[in-house]
């Protein structure tokens, strides 16, 4: 990988736990609107600056997919340039796909482009089964000729035409995906059952400062009226509203005060809504909030992660955290990934008491949770074993930050700037193993 950040398998958090987090921390940009953005930039016929560019692992694996098709991309202090011009090959190579699913976003612009793309499924992951059904199915809608062979994905379309695409699911990726191949099909082009993230909006203010005409995002109805051509932009990217939401927890479950800044609040409404409920205290700005607690949780009766503006699933293995913690007994339901509690098991190495049944946890909160050795096993139940370290009594030591680095800039940096106790440490004995 050419760009920073450096990470290594091998690397560790460890944490000392039980300090209150206090202090000011600024949010970065958000990975999951970059990730898209950076895609559709291939549809610029000039140069594109996209700002508020955080230095994560998946950002820089799509910045080398679009080096490797041929485009020059610099990201230099939170500001990527791309010259899409160069592009020359619509091919993503396997290696790359397994190293990100979300190479998938490359499918609708490198379609819209060249008329064809090959890729390859992107495989499960840690949190369940990742399917491409709904983005092939809206692709072909417009045109596309799609051929399957083995795990290699053939896409070619003389030419996209718009159409009315039906989503049975709000797939975030696929909304993307569509909007971004329908942006240069002749016609219209109505995605009805749309995702309706913060992040579907920031990519139709990216595709409209490029000079197309995409309305309704942010609805469960998006329109697409193509256009002939698109040209270079300049374009900052929203914060990480899941960064936020996590530093939130973090500050909650440390019983501690931490001022957010560069932050959206109304990104959030259902986590503010569910930490309320845990009594947790939170002030809101228009760009700023304050997040404290002085207590132990509360239990929350149920939390079911669902589609935006619901309660987000990104978040799930956070709140859980907070509610181990809590007086009571609390339910949480995730209801869009299949296999997203691999975070119970270590949790209750630390003393939780959470019990899964299918797609239900029930946890029992508990006083206090205990430091020891734990697993990252994605990247969210990664952030959420960090914040319990914080939390827990005595050391905890947390490997396969690798997980994390995927979605969180340095996030030994971020807590440290706010009264954590947590250090990198290279795993020096897993080298000789
Ligand atoms: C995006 O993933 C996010 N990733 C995920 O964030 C987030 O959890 C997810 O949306 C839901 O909000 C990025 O934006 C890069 P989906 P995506 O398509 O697009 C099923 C993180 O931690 N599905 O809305 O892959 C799928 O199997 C990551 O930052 C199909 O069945 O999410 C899953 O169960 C994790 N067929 C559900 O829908 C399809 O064609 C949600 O998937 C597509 C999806």
């Amino acid at each position: 990988m050419s760009g920073n950040p450096e990470v290594n398998p091998l690397d560790n958090l460890v944490i000392e736990g039980g300090r209150p987090l206090s202090g000011t921390i600024r949010i970065h940009g958000a990975k999951n609107a970059a990730l898209p953005i950076l895609a559709a930039s291939l549809l610029a016929e000039g140069k594109v600056t996209i700002r508020n560019v955080p230095r994560l692992l998946d950002i820089e694996v799509m910045l080398d997919i679009l080096r490797d098709i041929g485009c020059q991309a610099r990201h230099q202090d939170s500001v990527v340039t791309v010259e899409p011009a160069a592009a020359t090959s619509s091919h993503i190579p396997e290696t790359l796909m397994r190293k990100m699913r979300s190479s998938v976003f490359l499918m609708g612009p490198l379609l819209a482009r060249f008329g064809e793309v090959q890729l390859y499924q992107p495989g499960g992951c840690a949190i369940g089964e990742r399917k491409i059904d709904l983005h092939l199915r809206g692709l072909t809608a417009l045109g596309a000729n799609i051929r399957e062979k083995g795990s290699r994905i053939v896409c070619t379309a003389r030419k996209l035409s718009g159409a009315e695409i039906i989503l049975d699911f709000p797939s975030v990726g696929a909304t993307e995906n569509i909007m971004m191949a329908a942006v240069l099909a002749q016609g219209r082009t109505s995605i009805v059952g749309a995702a309706r993230e913060p992040e579907i909006q920031d990519l139709q203010q990216f595709l409209n400062a490029m000079g197309a005409k995409v309305s309704g995002a942010g609805t469960d109805i998006i329109t697409i009226d193509g256009v002939s051509s698109l040209s270079g932009c300049d374009y900052e990217v929203i914060p990480d509203r899941i960064v936020s939401g996590t530093v939130m927890v973090a500050a909650a479950a440390t019983r501690g005060e931490v001022t957010l800044e560069n932050t959206r609040p109304d990104h959030l409404t259902s986590l503010i809504h569910a930490l309320r409920r845990a009594g947790v205290q939170i002030d809101i700005g228009n760009d700023i909030m304050k997040v404290g607690s002085t207590g132990r949780p509360k239990a929350v009766e149920r939390i079911v992660t669902s589609p935006y503006p619901a309660f987000p699933t990104d978040l799930q293995a956070q709140v859980m955290t907070l509610l181990a913690l809590s007086d009571g007994v609390s339910i949480m339901k995730e209801t869009i990934f299949e296999g997203r509690f691999k975070h119970v098991e270590e949790l209750c190495r630390m003393g939780a008491d959470i019990r899964v049944d299918l797609n239900n946890a029930f946890i029992r909160g508990v006083p206090q949770l205990y430091g020891t050795n734990v697993e990252a096993t994605d990247l969210r139940a990664g952030a959420a074993l960090v914040i319990a370290g914080l939390a827990a009594q005595g050391r905890t030591v947390v490997e396969q930050v690798h997980h994390i680095d995927r979605g969180y800039d340095r996030i030994e940096e971020m807590f440290r700037q706010i009264g954590g106790n947590i250090v990198r440490e290279r795993n020096a004995s897993k080298v000789f193993s």
